[in-house]
């Protein structure tokens, strides 16, 4: 069966789009973009184009690929001390002479929609209610979610260990009481620790999850998204040979994608002040 990211991600933006409505004062998410990375532009557009779907204004703030962390880190801290604004987003990644650690870190904890900066990473890792969770990994276990798949006791590989997805992945999943296991480019056997998994997560961008790997009935969720050497857009898995064992399978495009977006849509509905 095909983990529906497009159909699912319709329902949790028509719900957001009912909350907002009701809401006296309309949330205000601003999204930061440095330079002029191609993709990184087709996202926050995408990401703008949600927000007036669902009610919720929106504003892009385009800095040049040479502004340097200090007009970043005033124009982040700006942000933080208007009080119409209530949900700061910087685009990743960033130019190589920005050290985005620094700029993440700078963005208030109750205005980062993302759910990147060390109080929300740290309420997440010690069993705080994080401000909010990181979008895709949240998107992901609402896609769980939709489709009924049991995560307690479930056995789950997360591949990669991002910021962004793998790790916030990971957490949220030992959340969840599943048992974990996050591959990288050092694990020794990766082949070894899907074949006995329920749930597969990938998130590295490489065709890295192959055909008779996974277990029978188990669970797949891509989430690398790049074009392959034919240009065509494709994600970390073989899905016509996966599909044939997995009982849930996530599509690229139409999974993880369409999640995300409705993720940080809802995130970017909930408003702290
Ligand atoms: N770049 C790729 N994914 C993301 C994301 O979820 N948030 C931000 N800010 N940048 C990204």
């Amino acid at each position: 069966m095909i983990l529906d990211g497009k159909k699912t991600s319709l329902k949790i933006l028509e719900k957001v789009k009912e909350k907002v409505n009701k809401l006296e004062k309309k949330p205000h998410l601003v999204v930061v973009l440095v330079g002029d990375n191609p993709a990184s532009k087709i996202y926050v557009r995408n990401k703008q184009k949600a927000a007036i779907q669902v009610g919720i204004n929106s504003t892009v703030i385009e800095m040049e690929e040479h502004t340097t962390e200090e007009e970043l880190l005033s124009k982040i801290e700006e942000l933080n001390n208007n009080s119409d604004v209530t949900g700061i987003l910087v685009q990743l990644p960033l130019p190589e002479h920005i050290d985005k650690n620094k700029i993440v870190t700078a963005i208030s904890p109750k205005k980062d929609v993302d759910g990147f900066t060390p109080e929300n990473v740290g309420r997440l890792a010690i069993g705080l209610e994080p401000y909010f969770y990181p979008a895709t990994p949240q998107g992901i276990i609402m896609l769980l979610d939709e489709y009924n798949i049991p995560i307690q006791g479930a056995d789950t590989v997360v591949i990669g260990r991002s910021n962004i997805v793998g790790k916030p992945m990971a957490q949220m999943l030992l959340k969840r009481n599943a048992t974990v296991t996050i591959c990288h480019s050092y694990t020794t056997d990766i082949e070894d620790k899907i074949k006995t998994a329920d749930i597969v997560i990938s998130a590295v961008g490489k065709k890295i999850v192959r055909c008779k790997m996974v277990k029978k009935n188990s669970v797949v969720v891509d989430v690398g998204i790049f074009k392959d050497e034919n240009g065509q857009l494709t994600g970390d898995v073989d899905f016509d040979f996966v599909s044939s064992s997995a009982a849930y399978i996530s599509p690229v495009p139409g999974g993880v994608g369409p999640m995300t977006i409705a993720s940080l849509m809802l995130n970017a509905s909930k408003v702290y002040q």
